[in-house]
């Protein structure tokens, strides 16, 4: 694909557009990657349907955007370290991605974005949630604005790999569960500045994020689960509904997500990448 505009189609007020006009498994013209890339900036989340992607094609797709990051929870369980299939079986009591979240905010550099693509999704149920962070930011009174400037939070990824979170028993995508696993604890500003717009941002979530440095876990609580429901109001988020072949590509920058739980009787399996990014400021 040479040169050719790419056709963006926002799916919701807050965040999320559909692309239409590329097969992402082609080989791609620089500028259509430009474009690509402007629509994640511009919307947060993008999507697009009817792929077809081979592993490879996956792998040569994301590397358009940045290095493929290696989830240190999944390097070693999974078959390939630079993929983490995502499955889910009927009875699976748990799912990944379940809480709202920022992906792998444990460690010092999170990652940019994530590609996930569906490979064999249900008639209906197993929708995944996205909410805009930049909104949730802005929509905060100066009065809290002012409380949080400067402030830090203490991420870690125990409550979702390790012995203690206890989550392979439940589901069908395994994570590290070896007594060698140790804790990642990074600190993040709670607001952050995106590095590529430069708009201000709620970097907080569910999944990962425990307390305010210098605050204890109780301390830190109330004002914490304030933020994190704040940031997942209706009016910031989008839903989408997956088919066999679509993909969704966010910028775990400035984005929350949550995978519905709700596929009942059916499997749902997605592949995923993720893409190196840089310290958070
Ligand atoms: C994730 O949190 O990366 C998984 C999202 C999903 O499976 O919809």
């Amino acid at each position: 694909m040479r040169n050719s505009q790419i056709e963006v189609m926002p799916i919701a007020g807050a965040l999320g557009a559909e692309i239409g006009g590329v097969d992402v498994a082609q080989d791609l013209d620089d500028s259509v990657i430009r474009q690509i890339r402007q629509a994640l900036l511009d919307h947060g989340v993008i999507f697009f349907r009817d792929q077809t992607l081979d592993v490879d094609r996956h792998k040569a797709f994301t590397r358009r955007f940045g290095e493929i990051f290696i989830h240190p929870n999944y390097n070693g369980v999974s078959a390939d370290p630079e993929i983490v299939d995502i499955r889910r079986e009927p009875g699976d009591k748990k799912i990944v991605g379940e809480d709202w979240h920022t992906d792998t905010t444990m460690v010092a550099e999170p990652p940019m974005g994530a590609i996930l693509y569906a490979i064999d999704v249900p008639p209906y149920g197993g929708d995944t949630l996205f909410a805009n962070q930049y909104l949730a930011y802005e929509t905060l009174s100066p009065g809290l604005k002012r409380t949080l400037e400067g402030l830090k939070a203490v991420h870690t990824d125990r409550m979702v790999a390790g012995p203690q979170a206890g989550m392979n028993a439940h589901r069908s995508t395994k994570v590290r569960e070896d007594a060698d696993w140790r804790e990642t604890i990074s600190v993040h500003p709670v607001v952050r500045t995106h590095p590529e717009t430069g708009r201000k941002l709620l970097f907080v979530n569910r999944s990962y994020t425990v307390g305010f440095e210098g605050w204890t876990e109780a301390e830190s609580k109330p004002l914490l689960d304030y933020l994190m429901e704040h940031g997942n109001r209706p009016e910031f988020t989008c839903r989408f509904r997956w088919s066999n072949g679509s993909i969704a590509f966010w910028d775990n920058r400035c984005t929350k997500h949550l995978a519905v739980h709700d596929a009942g009787p059916f499997r749902r399996i997605m592949r995923r990448t993720q893409i190196c990014g840089d310290a958070v400021h």
